[in-house]
């Protein structure tokens, strides 16, 4: 592999306190880019296409440990067309796209990447390209100090890709969805739904239908899980999933639709069963708050 890089990555609940203390360090704010990232099945490491608005796209083969320390990744990359990602879907298969909003700045040699992350959220990322920030051990040396400047705790540091977790996320919701749906109550239409929805603390939360013998009292799976979510004290979601016994696929009911507008954004994405669409796609021109405006 022709490149290697020191990386540490962590979740980042506050980008805002992030920037302003890597500007007191004296990083340079380089600026923002947004970049889709489609992840190949690939035979041996990773195989990436990233897509950039406004800058070419470039194919990136890479291994990585999958190690929360800092650690080393080896990586090829080569100019490449968007148009690219239909022949490697068509010969290798996609297994996750990741589309992000990246803040860049430098500090020393080390790029600092402040992302935010479509469906995972916030999150702070160290990227020490050898040899422009020194020596291995120099390299590691300033991730050590950039971590200690920044106060990032041991139990926010991650181990695996952003891509790792939306899938982990994925499985995770619909896992959670699940289970939810076995304990359903559907003596009535004998359809038991179960729902999903992660929070932006990152937990999950699920619900069951809920029917009644006076039958508009009955209550959906995905309202049930919201109610979960805001009894626990959170107000947004960052992903749902929902399942269905009888339906591989089951489409939310409309006021659900609405329902989980409320918590999530049009880029938010719905798991149903094994397909994956977004909050925007399932309800375009929602009712929001500026209707009211
Ligand atoms: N149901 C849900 O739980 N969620 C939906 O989005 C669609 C419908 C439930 C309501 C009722 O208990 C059963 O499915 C049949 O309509």
């Amino acid at each position: 592999m022709a490149s290697v890089n020191v990386e540490l990555k962590a979740r980042d609940p506050n980008p805002e306190v992030t920037a302003a203390r890597c500007l007191n360090l004296g990083a340079v704010s380089v600026g923002t880019l947004t970049q889709r990232d489609v992840y190949f099945r690939a035979r041996r490491g990773r195989l990436k296409l990233r897509i950039q608005a406004d800058e070419g796209s470039e194919l990136i083969a890479y291994r990585r440990a999958d190690t929360p320390e800092a650690g080393e990744s080896a990586y090829v990359r080569a100019a490449a067309s968007e148009s690219v990602a239909e022949a490697l879907d068509a010969a290798l298969g996609t297994t996750v796209v990741v589309s992000k909003r990246r803040r860049l700045l430098i500090w020393e040699g080390v790029r600092i990447h402040l992302d935010e992350v479509d469906g995972l959220g916030g999150f702070i990322e160290f990227e020490a390209v050898l040899p422009d920030a020194g020596d291995p051990a120099t390299a590691r040396a300033k991730l050590a100090r950039l971590r200690d400047e920044l106060q990032i705790e041991d139990d926010a540091l991650l181990s695996v890709s952003y891509a790792d977790l939306l899938l982990d996320g994925r499985d995770a919701l619909v896992h959670a969805a699940s289970e939810a749906m076995e304990n359903a109550y559907a003596p009535y239409s004998k359809f038991k739904v179960g729902a999903a929805v992660r929070g932006a603390s990152g937990a999950i939360y699920s619900g069951a239908n809920v029917e009644n013998v006076a039958y508009p009292q009955g209550q959906c799976a995905e309202a049930s899980a919201l109610g979960a979510l805001v009894t626990a004290g959170e107000s947004s979601i960052t992903a749902v999933a929902v399942v269905a016994e009888r339906r591989e696929v089951c489409p939310p009911c409309g006021g659900c639709r609405q329902r989980l507008s409320e918590f999530g954004n049009p880029s938010t994405p719905v798991y149903l069963g094994p397909a994956t669409t977004t909050l925007g796609e399932l309800l375009p021109g929602a009712f929001d708050r500026e209707a009211l405006a």
